[in-house]
């Protein structure tokens, strides 16, 4: 049974909003979100209808429609939701749960989702609601926290930083899933998908600290291609079949 506490989380990213864009907003920030956001650009059209699932303040929405595209972003937090408004006044954004998506089918070419697939309660849910609201022949991409034995103290380590009362924006305990490449496969390939290319990514973290940080960046990409036992985000790309 899920233990992911969804009312916390949407209390939570509520209370961070005014802050959460600090956290990106330094040169280790930027480089770790552009180096993800990256991988999700490359795997979508680049001029398209975008659906950005679990959007925060808009910094993917930002990111993917300076190459030409549309956006529409949709988040739990309300609060979240009215910074993206902020951030990107030409786009629509919404309050809602990945997994009840209010948008007819067929009306994407995209949808991505950054950060936020080990915070959803009903995973199968959310990719079958996303594969409906994508046009035939439209992407997805999608990368998150994986699983791994790397990975596996995390939660505790969000439990203690919680007791300590680390601010933090992700540190807290949401009973937080995370999946390995088999899983994520097997999951996006239930719902429909085809072309299900699962990959690890990222070795540099955010909360490095700068040396480390920048040697941890010199290696990345060798370590994402050579080593990915190493890497600790996990980056799925698939397609809905045309008609
Ligand atoms: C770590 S933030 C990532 C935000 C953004 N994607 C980014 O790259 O900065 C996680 C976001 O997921 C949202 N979220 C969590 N669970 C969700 C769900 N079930 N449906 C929609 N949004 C969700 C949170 O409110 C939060 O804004």
């Amino acid at each position: 049974m899920s233990t992911i506490k969804e009312d916390k989380i949407r209390t939570h990213y509520d209370s961070v909003a005014g802050t959460y864009d600090h956290h990106y907003d330094h040169p280790r920030g930027r480089n770790y979100h552009t180096h993800i956001s990256n991988y999700l650009i490359k795997a979508l059209p680049e001029k398209g209808d975008l659906l950005d699932i679990g959007c925060g303040t808009g910094l993917f929405v930002e990111k993917y429609i300076r190459h030409g595209g549309t956006a529409v972003g949709i988040d739990i937090s309300r609060k979240m939701v009215e910074r993206a408004r902020c951030r990107c006044a030409m786009c629509n954004f919404a309050e809602g749960n990945g997994d009840a998506l209010p948008f007819r089918d067929n009306s994407f070419d995209a949808v991505s989702s950054l950060l936020v697939f080990s915070y959803v309660k009903e995973p199968d849910a959310m990719l079958s609601e996303a594969y409906r609201v994508l046009k035939p022949g439209g992407s997805i991409a999608l990368l998150t926290l994986g699983k791994k034995l790397l990975t596996k103290g995390i939660p505790l380590l969000y439990q203690i930083s919680e007791k300590m009362q680390v601010k933090h924006v992700v540190m807290k305990d949401f009973g937080e899933h995370y999946y390995d490449e088999e899983e994520m496969t097997r999951l996006f390939s239930d719902a429909g998908f085809t072309r299900v290319n699962t990959r690890w990514c990222s070795f540099a973290h955010i909360d490095m600290i700068d040396p480390l940080f920048n040697i941890a960046t010199k290696i990345e990409p060798f370590v994402e291609k050579r080593v990915p036992q190493l890497a600790y985000n996990i980056f799925v790309s698939a397609k809905k079949p045309e008609d």
